[in-house]
């Protein structure tokens, strides 16, 4: 635990405007100020940030908290590695007491782990031990030593004891081996072994410069033929990119995306060098976002093979969705990226760069690969694909290009083409305002709250709790009140379970100080739930009658619906589905 006032002089010297800035571009509006949510995907800001009160709330997908929450959220931190990171960047001491945390290793010592262990394996390859693996990277994958040094590359003896050896002799315990995934641990005889073993390594490295995880590659056909580090405290697969910590600088024109480790570098040996790959996974959603937020244009540089380009197709949605202009590379005669320039040097694979084909184009070469359009049946169906996509467009100006594209290759005439693309226009049309509809309603009933899953239990209270918690978590004058005795309110009364836990910390900061701030919060509750309970003060903070005759309205509610509770059955949760059900069938 850090001391509460360290964590108020943190909060206090980096403020939130000056922190998100360093993300969002934010611009003013009103007293406060919003942009562009960096935690889902939007085109118009719903993204805002309150300046009195220093916490950000997104309209848009409800996250929310204070400059903390919003670093946790952005840096993928726990608590207490925010916090620290806040201290650091306005240079704060946190004071620290030399008891072992008793939540596991932190982020910071498998960070240190980890650049220990990449420069042993680095300092391996160039050492007897490493023959083999310098021979892999020099003959038969033709890198030079100031490739190999720019991406630190390394070898991992065929050993069992080698990395946790010296780890060991570096002071890393056990715990923190075994977290960060060097080793395992043997259930036989509870001794610890090395994962990687008799590879060639690979170190990941994030936009600051720290290791946070390796792929190890086999030198020969055996499987598997990459290992990665799986998820540890330091790490996220599906939030982080092989060599964005040098591509985020190149990226001004364009980022490269591609398959594999090998691709990535032997592009950057190129001088492609705005390059990056995903780490043995399909490319997520947080990936795109992180993508787009160094550029706007990304050219897809996948495997030629099959499962490329299925793997293409989603990437094109994801990064579309996230805002970015998507182009995918069209590769003949060579597997990979890494393997193209080997056969047709790097010249050729600029002009690929330059012929990569647009969104439309890449679906158009996709659907006559599995279509046979001399069939009329295959012609049909490769026109139905088609239409389907270029009703998709936003323009209409865009949607006649499209038509005018599909027509040509399938030698139909426009026309027809067009009224197909109307008639998936309007299917559209229709399916979303019914979705829309659909999730308005359920949102206001709160069925599918994952953060507040009690709320559908009792709507009627979980409201009435809501406004109570609001108000007080808004305004000073309430929260006197209560302090004061004004109205009586006990942990039972309260709704839901999320419910009762707001209500207990909140208490417990009333009658401590009676000035207040989001971050009594602090660690006990999630990043979601510190966005359900901004969403509280926010929304509150926008209706215009907050008096104290709401307040009891409310607190009465919530009394008479707890005493009622003893004896009374809840609407359950089967009966809300079924009455959804029916409500569906009448729509
Ligand atoms: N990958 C993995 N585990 C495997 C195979 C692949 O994690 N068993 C991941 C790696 O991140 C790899 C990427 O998928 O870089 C692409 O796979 P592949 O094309 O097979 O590897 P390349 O990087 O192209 O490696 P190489 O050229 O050495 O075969
Ligand atoms: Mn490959």
């Amino acid at each position: 635990m850090i001391d509460h006032r360290i964590i108020e002089e943190i909060k206090f010297r980096n403020n939130i405007e000056d922190v998100i800035s360093s993300y969002v571009t934010l611009k003013r509006a009103g007293s406060n100020m919003n942009g562009l949510c960096p935690f889902h995907s939007e085109k118009t800001p719903s993204f805002t940030v309150f300046t009195s009160s220093q916490n950000f709330y997104c309209f848009g997908c409800g996250a929310g908290g204070d400059v903390i929450t919003f670093i946790m959220r952005a840096e993928n931190l726990e608590y207490p590695d925010a916090v620290e990171f806040l201290a650091k960047r306005v240079g704060i001491e946190i004071p620290r007491d030399n008891e072992p945390s008793s939540r596991g290793p932190s982020r910071s010592r498998i960070i240190d782990m980890n650049r220990d262990a990449a420069r042993f394996f680095h300092t391996q390859l160039y050492s007897e031990a490493g023959r083999a693996g310098l021979d892999y990277l020099k003959n038969s994958r033709q890198l030079s030593d100031s490739v190999i040094k720019r991406f630190g590359l390394g070898f991992a003896p065929d050993s069992f004891g080698a990395i946790t050896d010296h780890l060991r002799s570096k002071g890393y315990t056990e715990e923190e081996m075994l977290s960060g995934f060097m080793c395992g641990k043997s259930k036989k005889n509870g001794k610890l072994y090395d994962y990687f073993r008799g590879r060639v390594m690979f170190p990941i490295i994030d936009v600051a410069g720290n290791v946070i995880a390796f792929g190890g590659r086999v030198m020969d056909d055996s499987v598997p033929k990459y290992l990665n580090s799986s998820d540890t405290p330091a790490f996220k697969k599906s939030r982080n990119l092989f060599a964005l910590n040098y591509a985020k600088n190149n990226a001004e024109d364009h980022i490269i995306l591609c398959e594999g480790y090998m691709d990535v570098i032997a592009l950057h040996a190129a001088g492609f060098s705005s390059a990056v790959a995903t780490l043995g996974t399909a490319i997520t959603s947080e990936q795109a976002r992180i993508i787009s937020k160094y550029t706007k244009k990304v050219i897809i540089s996948y495997d030629s093979d099959a499962a490329g380009q299925r793997a293409a197709d989603k990437a094109i949605k994801l990064l579309s969705e996230a805002g970015c202009e998507v182009k995918v590379l069209k590769m003949n005669g060579a597997k990979d990226p890494d393997e193209y320039i080997k056969k047709f040097g790097a010249e050729k694979f600029k002009d690929l760069l330059s012929g990569s084909r647009g969104r439309f184009d890449f679906k158009v070469d996709s659907v006559l690969a599995v279509h046979d359009i001399t069939l009329p049946d295959e012609k049909i169906k490769a026109s139905d694909e088609l239409c389907k996509i270029a009703a998709e467009a936003y323009s209409e100006a865009e949607r006649e290009v499209y038509i005018g594209r599909i027509a040509e290759v399938l030698s139909l005439p426009r026309d027809s083409i067009r009224a197909d693309v109307r008639r998936q226009v309007s299917r559209r049309t229709r399916e979303r305002k019914k979705n829309e509809t659909r999730n308005a309603y359920l949102s206001g009933t709160g069925y599918g709250d994952r953060v507040n899953p009690d709320f559908v239990k009792n709507v009627h209270a979980a409201r009435a709790e809501e406004t109570v918690l609001g108000l007080l978590l808004s305004f000073e004058e309430h929260r006197k009140f209560f302090a004061d005795g004004g109205f009586e309110l006990s942990e039972d009364d309260l709704a839901t379970e999320l419910g009762k836990r707001i209500f207990t910390v909140l208490k417990e900061g009333i009658d401590a100080t009676g000035a207040f701030d989001l971050s009594i919060f602090g660690d006990r509750f999630s990043v979601e739930e510190m966005g359900r309970i901004t969403k509280m003060r926010v929304s509150r903070e926008q209706l215009t009658v907050n008096d104290r005759s709401v307040l009891l309205d409310a607190v009465r509610v919530l009394k008479s619906e707890s005493a009622a509770k003893s004896g009374s059955d809840d609407v359950s949760y089967d009966d809300l589905l079924s009455l959804i059900n029916k409500k569906k069938k009448e729509n």
